[in-house]
Order: structure tokens, then C-alpha cells, then sequence
């Protein structure tokens, strides 16, 4: 019988609620999802994510930041000590040295509250919003330098209503992201990734075959 193949190892930085590590802890609790939550590094030693990694039994730690590059210098320590083949941001607010950057390049992963390239950096909900789209949704996407950018793996979609706040469209992004992230670390754990001119070509997948309006049709009822 064929041996199963390895999981791959995972490290998860986090600052705070650690939801997305949340969605990332329950579906590596399948034993034939391809990934495993090795390690969690929080920057605040007060992230209540830190407490979702105990209750699953991670391994997880805070590093302290006296500088960037120091707080580099022990979670990158940390993270090859684990074992890690992927490191994935999850909420992690902080922007990170460069050369920690470079150092997990192709590797590291973040995932963001908007379609990127629109509305990067703080508040991207806010700023939909303010620019009235009618669709929103998150990115996942490997890392570069630049904040928020990087070639882009998975996006979702969510609609936008008209009567949203700030906090009811993150919420319904927020839920988006508990899907993506999951998938988007299972393409890259089952291989299916590659990065060409800066552009991720996926294979063994398709597009959905839709176009969402929103507004959508009109009802006849409620015209005039
Ligand atoms: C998420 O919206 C994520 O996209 C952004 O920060 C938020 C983190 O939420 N980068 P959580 O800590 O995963 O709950």
C-alpha cells in the first residue's frame, strides 16, 4: 500500500482574534486535508488567537518586537525549527522586515479583505464602501515587500448591500475568508501552484462558469 504522503507544515503568524487560524485549525483536523498547524507566533502576547492554538494543542509562542528586524530574526528561528514549508499570515498586522520577506519568498502567504488589487492597507472595508462597489470580497496571495501586493492565489466574492456598515460587510467578507484561506493553503500544499511572471497559474481546477449582478434584475413588482 502506497505510504500517505507527508503533511505539509504550517506556521500561522497572527496579532489578534485569529479566526482565519481558526478555519485553518478545523480543516487540518481532517486527517486527509494535505496541511498541519505546526507552529503559531502571535506579536501581542494578549492575541486571543494564541488561545485557539492551545486549545488545539499547537505549539504557539509570542515573539516580542523591539524592531523588525529582530522580531524577523526569532520567528524566522522558530519557524524553520518547526519544520515549516509555508507560513501564513492570518490577521497579522504588522509589516514585516524584508528580508523575512525574501527569505520565504514564494512560501509565505497572506490573506486581505478586499478584491487586491483594490482598496490595500488599513480599513479596506471602509474603503469599499466609500467607493461604492457593488461587490467586495478577500484575496489570498503570496507576499512581497510592497504591503498587499503579490501574485494573487484565490479570491471570493461577496455582494455588497445597501444598507452595510463597516462591520456588516467584514462580517460577510469574514465569512468568505474561512473558505478561501483553507483552500487556498490545500492548492499550495497539493502542489497545484505556479508563480509565472508574477501570476499564479493553478492546476487541476476551473473557474465557476457565473456572472453575479447586484443589483440583480429588477422584480417586475417593484418597478414604477
Ligand atoms: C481578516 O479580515 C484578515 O483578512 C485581515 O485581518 C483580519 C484578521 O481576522 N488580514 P482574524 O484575526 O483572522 O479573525
Amino acid at each position: 500500500m502506497a505510504r500517505p504522503r507527508a503533511r505539509l507544515r504550517v506556521g500561522v503568524l497572527i496579532s489578534g482574534r485569529g479566526s482565519n487560524l481558526q478555519a485553518l485549525i478545523d480543516a487540518a483536523a481532517d486527517p486527509t486535508y494535505p496541511a498541519e498547524i505546526v507552529l503559531v507566533i502571535s506579536n501581542r502576547p494578549e492575541a486571543p488567537g494564541l488561545a485557539h492554538a492551545a486549545r488545539a494543542g499547537i505549539a504557539h509562542r509570542t515573539v516580542a518586537e523591539p524592531s523588525r528586524e529582530l522580531f524577523a530574526r526569532e520567528a524566522d528561528a522558530a519557524l524553520r525549527q518547526s519544520g515549516a514549508g509555508l507560513v501564513a499570515l492570518a490577521g497579522f498586522m504588522r509589516i514585516l522586515d524584508s528580508g523575512f520577506v525574501e527569505a520565504w519568498r514564494d512560501r509565505l502567504v497572506n490573506i486581505h479583505p478586499s478584491l487586491l488589487p483594490a482598496f490595500p492597507g488599513l480599513h479596506p472595508q471602509r474603503q469599499a464602501l466609500a467607493a461604492g462597489v457593488r461587490f467586495s470580497g478577500c484575496t489570498v496571495h503570496f507576499v512581497r515587500v510592497a504591503v498587499d501586493t503579490g501574485p494573487i492565489i484565490a479570491q471570493a466574492v461577496v455582494p455588497v448591500h445597501g444598507d452595510d456598515d463597516e462591520a456588516r460587510l467584514a462580517e460577510r467578507i469574514l465569512a468568505a475568508e474561512h473558505r478561501l484561506y483553507p483552500m487556498a493553503v490545500r492548492l499550495f500544499a497539493e502542489g497545484r501552484l505556479r508563480i509565472r511572471d508574477g501570476r499564479v497559474a493553478v492546476s487541476g481546477t476551473a473557474p465557476p462558469e457565473i456572472a453575479l449582478l447586484n443589483p440583480s434584475e429588477p422584480l417586475a413588482s417593484a418597478a414604477g
